[in-house]
């Protein structure tokens, strides 16, 4: 544990101010310009800046306090909770940027919730996009909300507007701003995601804003496949009952079918984002574990589906039929859902089987995350198992695989692989994301380098164990096309995530090298990609010296040893070693040891084992690169915390032999 502590306590020093850690290739993570602000209301000027109600509510400049500077806007006169201040944003806004809203708001008395979104129309036919979500607003002091918006489709009407969530409270608005950063052209003359990964079609979840512009330029570049995020979920494609719209998906999945792109249907069945009509009885209470709700609740299961499936056929290949059905805190694993205490299992039957009905050449899957956690694997194995042999026709498991930079492991992952495949069925990676985030606490103003490391050896990682799999592993998805768009930007808290390939700005991360070419992650390289290496790992165990002696036998030779600091920033820097086997025979297990003379401290080491006793540093190969034939080299990548100076070390030893410094 204390090790543990030591290397989180280091990775956040070395983390903290981030700089250029030398990437092999094109640069990622360039450095964001200033953004470009298109809008502005500070209410400085005595008017209310084109700011008009919503509907009957007084919109008036006010004095009586401000955000900045002595006026904001008042609104007072409400009737109805949306009642509130818009702007018209038509022209300003243009189709395919990503906007960043920011305004300041506070009640006249009182609390509420308060919520910034945009309306926009086409035709006659009016939608209201939430760019802020209810935040607690008060009359005690002003309070931010800030969102990204993206407008996707061609409008003739567009306005911000602010709402609150209950009451019709007065409130005021002040010092609102929309700005963005400038996007940089998509790189073309690096690898497409799906020329360098041969052994599965992997795809992206998109939303509206992933079709447009540079985003449906680099979709189209590197992906074999969609996921409509949000757009096929219940609460868009069936918002009352019995009236089907898709007005959400239709654009996406023409888009899939102009691009040649396959799409899997995301989702049928789930306890989330499905509207509370479906769960009201014919009596208007909620439904409960009667014969005749039961009823109900299955025969708008069986419409919904007949309608949704049917609407797009052979267009969508693969559907998650079910999602998140487990709960493995239950003694029979079956999450309490209203679908499952008003109708047991029979829901998840009626849905394969309507599902199979409509679409019999369709791929069918039940979806859920955690399946590494050996307690859910477990009883999702046992559903699986429990409704094939019921003859329920599910043709394949999909593992969401929402993970972060330091869990789980692969060994956890491939157990969770290995455990279906006596099922027979297939799998898939449904929903994989990779959080920079470690833990709920953490909050990150840009992503630090080494967490942008750390997650380009987790997909070169993971990978490279679904690329062992792939006569199980039928697709991989990533839950997101780029770093701008990510659902981990409020889940579980709100703060900046960067868990895909492509950053803010579009551009490759080393994640994206992860798994295009790990030999490119930084300056270390990689192993074979058949080959699962170890992940990052550093012990600062005082215990194991560095003269301890490898347990295998060692070459009688000499070696050679070249150190380079290849990227430094105040505190912290990146290094490689290069180990040379220079004798005449091999090196059959090694450890490689050298002083630091100015208080580096290494934080986080690859490609090998390291420990660090005060100015010893010792390092131990990984599992792949311990034998090395004569002439052979390997390097080391590690990150590391400096202090005062920075000086190289002067002296290595290979198995306790002194080794030649080139
Ligand atoms: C997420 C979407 O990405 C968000 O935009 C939405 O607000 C919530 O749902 N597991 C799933 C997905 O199966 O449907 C979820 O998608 C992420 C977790």
């Amino acid at each position: 544990m204390r090790a543990l502590a030591r290397l989180a306590a280091a990775t956040l020093l070395v983390a903290a101010p981030v700089a250029a850690v030398t990437v092999a290739t094109t640069a990622s993570a360039a450095e964001d310009p200033a953004p470009i602000t298109v809008f502005t209301s500070d209410f400085e000027d005595g008017t209310a800046q084109g700011w008009a109600g919503r509907s009957a509510e007084t919109i008036a400049h006010s004095t009586a306090v401000a955000h900045g500077g002595t006026g904001s806007l008042a609104v007072s006169g409400r009737t109805a909770a949306w009642q509130g201040p818009s702007h018209d944003v038509l022209g300003t806004f243009e189709k395919g940027t990503a906007y960043t809203i920011s305004a300041w708001v506070r009640m006249e008395s009182g609390s509420d919730n308060a919520r910034l979104s945009v309306e926009r129309r086409t035709g006659e036919v009016a939608s209201y996009d939430q760019v802020v979500g209810n935040t607690a607003v008060t009359a005690g002091g002003w309070t931010n909300l800030t969102g990204r918006y993206t407008l996707a489709t061609d409008v003739d009407f567009l306005r911000v507007y602010v709402e609150t969530a209950s009451t019709t409270g007065s409130f005021f608005l002040d010092d609102v701003t929309a700005s963005y950063v400038p996007s940089l052209p998509i790189q073309t003359d690096i690898p497409a995601v799906r020329d360098a990964v041969t052994a599965f079609p992997v795809g992206a979840a998109i939303t509206g804003a992933e079709i447009v512009t540079d985003h449906g330029a680099l979709l189209r570049r590197h992906f074999d496949s969609v996921t409509p995020g949000n757009a096929l979920k219940w609460d868009a494609t069936e918002p009352s009952e019995n009236t089907f719209t898709y007005a959400q998906a239709d654009p996406l999945i023409a888009f899939a079918k102009t691009n040649g792109l396959a799409v899997r249907g995301h989702t049928l069945v789930w306890h989330n984002q499905t509207p509370s009509w479906v769960f009201t009885g014919a009596d208007g209470q909620p439904m409960t574990a009667t014969a005749e709700d039961k009823a109900l609740l299955l025969s708008r299961l069986e419409n919904h589906i007949r309608n949704v499936a049917g609407h797009y056929g052979s267009s969508i290949g693969v559907w998650d039929v079910v999602n998140e059905v487990i709960d493995e805190n239950q003694a029979d694993g079956l999450r309490r859902s209203t679908w499952y205490t008003v109708a047991g299992l029979d829901y998840i039957r009626t849905a394969f089987r309507v599902a199979r009905e409509v679409l019999p050449d369709a791929k069918l899957f039940i979806n859920d995350y955690n399946t590494n956690v050996p307690a859910k694997r477990d009883k999702l194995y046992n559903l699986v198992a429990q409704l094939k042999a019921e003859g329920v026709p599910i043709d394949g498991v999909g593992h969401q695989m929402h993970i972060n930079v330091s869990w789980p492991s692969i060994a956890e992952t491939e157990a969770m692989i290995q455990k279906f495949v006596p099922l027979g069925v297939e799998q898939q990676v449904t929903e994989m994301d990779v959080s920079i985030y470690t833990n709920n606490g953490e909050s990150f103003p840009a992503p630090p380098a080494d967490r942008l490391l750390q997650q380009a050896y987790v997909y070169r990682d993971m990978f490279a164990l679904f690329t062992r799999y792939a006569s199980e592993i039928t697709s991989v998805t990533l839950w997101g096309l780029a770093d701008d768009n990510t659902w981990l930007d409020t889940f579980p808290v709100t703060r900046k995530d960067a868990p895909l390939l492509f950053d803010t700005r579009l551009q490759a991360k080393q994640a994206y090298w992860g798994v295009v070419d790990p030999s490119k992650i930084g300056v270390s390289p990689s192993p074979s990609s058949s080959s699962v290496s170890p992940s990052p790992s550093v012990s600062s165990s005082p215990s194991s010296s560095p003269s301890s002696s490898p347990s295998s036998s060692s070459g009688n030779g000499g070696c050679a040893v070249t150190y380079r600091v290849t990227g430094s920033w105040p505190g912290g820097f990146q290094g490689d070693v290069k180990l040379t086997n220079t004798g005449s025979s091999a090196v059959s297990g090694w450890k490689l040891a050298w002083q630091f003379t100015g208080g580096q401290q290494v934080a986080q080491l690859w490609n090998g084992t390291a420990t660090q006793s005060g100015a010893a540093v010792t390092v131990a190969n990984a599992s792949w690169n311990g034998t090395l034939a004569p002439n052979a080299s390997t390097s080391v990548g590690f990150l590391a915390s400096w202090t005062g100076s920075n000086h190289a070390p002067t002296a290595f030893t290979l198995n306790g032999t002194t080794c030649a410094v080139l």
